[in-house]
């Protein structure tokens, strides 16, 4: 059997997890969900989310992938062999060619808008209309999108084919620190805007009677869809990691720089949009109609909006790598299937995907698809609030059950002989909190009115 590949160090498997984590979620979707879901209220269950929900599965995840060092479907096939389990991997890996279709499209964006940028199509003062006109005259161009798509999937599979350590570890070590100075700096120039204390009560003042059900199901889902959790990616990541690598705060790290930079996020953004009279509600292009408006006007914005898109576009890159090395890995280690043929198999089917989330922004039929959402709204909706939720659910029933959340919990353990912090905690969590918490959102999303 081929060797498989391993992380050179614990610090790099830290930085491609951080790598996974840390993309489009953080900046794009996060601030678009948070806008539409009432601000701080859904910051809010957000945060308990991550906590309570996302810490506790990617842990769950990592041990997976280490004891079994399998790919999701030979992970749970490793634990009980020949049974329904794997058809969890299965799902998995759907959800990931899922997810990388539409992701893509938006990561063609910012490709789109590090070229403009660079062009200086953001200097001078812009007002609405103009960013609203750059914006759509781009997104309902479909030669752009789709070319755009098919070039940062090519990029992504191109990577994969080159295997794990080599291909993501390098990268992700000295781009991700500088993606976050960039961030810290924004931040800081947008808590100066007039519109900044507006903002920031929308998005830090929860008003509680704005709680509903799909909102605490948007919560949840934005979690596990930023810590690249309920698909299997930690599994596989965790697998190429060594008994010697520290999963209890590597785990720790990865949350929680992955919370820091959706939190800056939202930092930048609301001031923003409360400033020049935008509405919080703008939904997919919300980050795309806003930042242009700092970079227009921040002092060096000419050389931040290019460096920030091109940092972004790198962030998404190290998402869409741990997004096509899901299947990949189950393609080689289960098919036997050579890396290279495998990674660009993945990319072609997520690609055809990908087109209609990539006409949806042009009239036509994928822009309003079914229930008055556009293909790529309802791409999103689906995977990410919906098959995300349902494979932790799965996967927390997996391993609080049939593989024993006690066996689990002696491979997150640093030292066997010594309880890791929280240990308890842990193993009530994820044997009932979050199959009970997951189980009852999802059934009211499924069969629930609102
Ligand atoms: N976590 C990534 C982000 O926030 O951009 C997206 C993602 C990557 C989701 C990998 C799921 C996944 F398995």
């Amino acid at each position: 059997m081929a060797k498989r590949g391993k992380w050179k160090s614990t610090l790099g498997f830290v930085l491609a997890a951080a790598g996974s984590a840390v993309g489009l979620g953080n900046i794009w979707r996060f601030p678009y969900v948070t806008g539409k879901n009432g601000g701080a209220v859904f910051l809010f269950f957000y945060i308990l989310s991550v906590l309570f929900l996302g810490l506790v599965v990617m842990y769950a995840e990592l041990s997976l992938g280490r004891a079994t060092q399998k790919n999701p479907v030979g992970a749970f096939e490793k634990i009980k062999p020949s049974s329904p389990w794997k058809a969890v991997g299965f799902l998995g890996i759907f959800t990931g060619v899922g997810i990388l279709s539409y992701y893509s499209v938006i990561a063609g964006w910012t490709l789109y808008y590090f070229y403009i940028s660079s062009l200086g199509k953001f200097s001078g003062n812009l007002t609405q209309a103009q960013i609203d006109e750059i914006f759509s005259a781009f997104v309902s161009n479909p030669f752009l999108t789709i070319s755009l798509l098919l070039v940062f999937i090519f990029l992504t599979s191109f990577i994969v084919s080159k295997g794990v350590s080599s291909g993501i570890e390098r990268w992700t070590g000295i781009l991700m620190p500088l993606l976050f100075l960039i961030l810290l700096i924004l931040s800081i120039y947008s808590l100066t805007l007039p519109g900044a204390s507006e903002g920031l009560k929308f998005y830090l003042k929860p008003d509680f009677s704005k709680v509903n059900l799909k909102m605490i199901l948007s919560a949840v889902g934005q979690a596990f869809f930023s810590l690249s959790l309920g698909m299997g990616a930690m599994i596989t990541y965790g697998s190429y990691l060594s008994r010697e690598d520290n999963l209890f705060s590597s785990g720790i790290e990865v949350v929680a720089f992955d919370t820091l930079v959706a939190f800056l996020a939202g930092i930048i953004i609301f001031p923003t949009v409360f400033t020049y009279g935008l509405s919080p509600q703008a939904g997919v292009p919300l980050v795309f109609k806003t930042l242009p408006f700092t970079f227009s006007r921040l002092p060096l914005g000419r050389l931040f909006g290019p460096l920030f898109f091109f940092l972004l576009a790198i962030a998404a890159l190290t998402s869409t790598i741990s997004l096509v090395e899901v299947a990949t890995s189950y393609l080689v280690d289960e098919r036997r299937i050579p890396r290279p043929r495998a990674a660009f198999l993945v990319g072609a089917v997520a690609f055809l995907l990908g087109i209609p989330s990539a006409l949806s922004t042009s009239p036509g039929l994928f822009s309003r698809f079914a229930f008055g959402k556009s293909f790529l709204d309802l791409m999103d909706y689906l995977w990410a609030n919906l098959s995300l939720p349902l494979g932790a659910l799965l996967l927390s029933i997996f391993v609080g059950y049939v593989w024993g959340a006690e066996k689990a919990a002696v491979e997150i353990r640093f030292r066997k002989d010594r309880k890791f912090p929280g240990e308890d905690l842990w193993i009530y969590d994820i044997k009932y909190f979050v199959p009970l918490v997951l189980a009852v959102i999802l059934l009211f999303a499924a069969f629930g009115s609102s």
